[in-house]
């Protein structure tokens, strides 16, 4: 018999979400951390977005992990919001602390937290492709984590400006705006390359528009897919000899940090690697 009468519950409220590998990866890792908690994948409309959340508190869910496309939407319906999600505008997971729903955006900080055993960002030159969501956390992790400067390439040049001013006047740390057009050569002092797009995703031999001829040995080029894994930008920039990353660790880190926002326990993270890597059949 199970020492409570009923187990701590967190979720992951997103649409589509059926086939995000979250669940499993906590599953076992509460298994392996002897927990009995449960992880509940749901699908979400965004009208009845209000309502689950309303469900989260009725229900006494310790936690959720918010996923596309309610990270805007959910802040209206939550009680407090951490600073990463004050400025991003985006919360990715929630907790409770006793009546109180609290934002906080990860996805940034599991990028920070995958990237900075490889190479530490402090007043380096950082190229970060795309500004959608997920740009946007990185690129808000990286300033906050003292980034020397954030070039911001972007197809769409109003949503490109709106986070290079956000990284200007809000996060404080040096930052511009170029303007898609043909393949991007990175600058030579440019230390870090983050594909931040969704080119890649679903698509392993997609071009992320980048000059591969203009990267060196001496840069690190990440790319946030991680589903396929080993996407072509990946593939190309080994070739050159840079360092890389792939969005595999920037997923592990999101995880992680949740297991242990909620739980107060550290997460085995070879348990929360492996299981992804059994998900995703890799
Ligand atoms: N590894 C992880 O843990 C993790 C976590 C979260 C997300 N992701 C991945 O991150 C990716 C981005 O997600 P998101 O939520 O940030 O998406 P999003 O908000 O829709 O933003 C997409 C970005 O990609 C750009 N883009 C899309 N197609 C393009 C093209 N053909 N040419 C040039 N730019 C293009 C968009 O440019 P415009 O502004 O011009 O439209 C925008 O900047 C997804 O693939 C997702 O799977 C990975």
């Amino acid at each position: 018999m199970p020492d409570s009468p009923t187990q701590p519950i967190v979720c992951c409220i997103g649409q589509p979400v059926a086939g995000n590998p979250t669940q499993f990866m906590m599953e076992r890792a509460f298994a392996a951390a002897g927990m009995d908690w449960r992880y509940l994948t749901l699908e979400v409309p965004p009208d009845q977005l209000g309502q689950a959340v309303l469900g989260v508190r009725a229900m006494g869910f310790l936690g959720a992990n918010i996923t596309n496309p309610h990270k805007a939407a959910v802040i209206q319906h939550l009680d407090k919001v951490d600073e990463s999600t004050e400025l991003t505008g985006l919360a990715s997971c929630v907790t409770r602390s006793g009546q109180h729903l609290i934002g906080e955006n990860i996805d940034g900080k599991g990028f920070f937290q995958a990237l900075r055993p490889k190479v530490d960002p402090t007043n380096k030159k950082v190229v970060i492709m795309g500004a959608g969501s997920t740009a946007r956390a990185i690129a808000v992790e990286l300033g906050r984590a003292g980034a020397g400067e954030l070039v911001i390439v972007n197809r769409s040049a109003d949503r490109g400006q709106t986070l290079v001013d956000l990284l200007n006047q809000r996060v404080r740390v040096p930052s511009r705006l170029v303007h898609l057009s043909g393949d991007y050569a990175v600058e030579p002092d440019t230390r870090i390359v983050v594909n931040a797009t969704s080119i890649g995703s679903g698509d392993a031999e997609a071009w992320v528009p980048l000059d591969i001829q203009a990267l060196a040995a001496d840069m690190l080029v990440a790319d946030v897919a991680f589903n396929p894994l080993g996407t072509r930008l990946l593939r190309d920039a080994a070739g050159r000899g840079c360092h890389t990353l792939d969005g595999l660790a920037m997923l592990v880190g999101q995880v992680m940090i949740s297991f242990k926002i909620w739980t107060g326990v550290d997460p085995d993270p070879v348990v929360m690697q492996e299981a992804l890597e059994e998900y995703l059949e890799i």
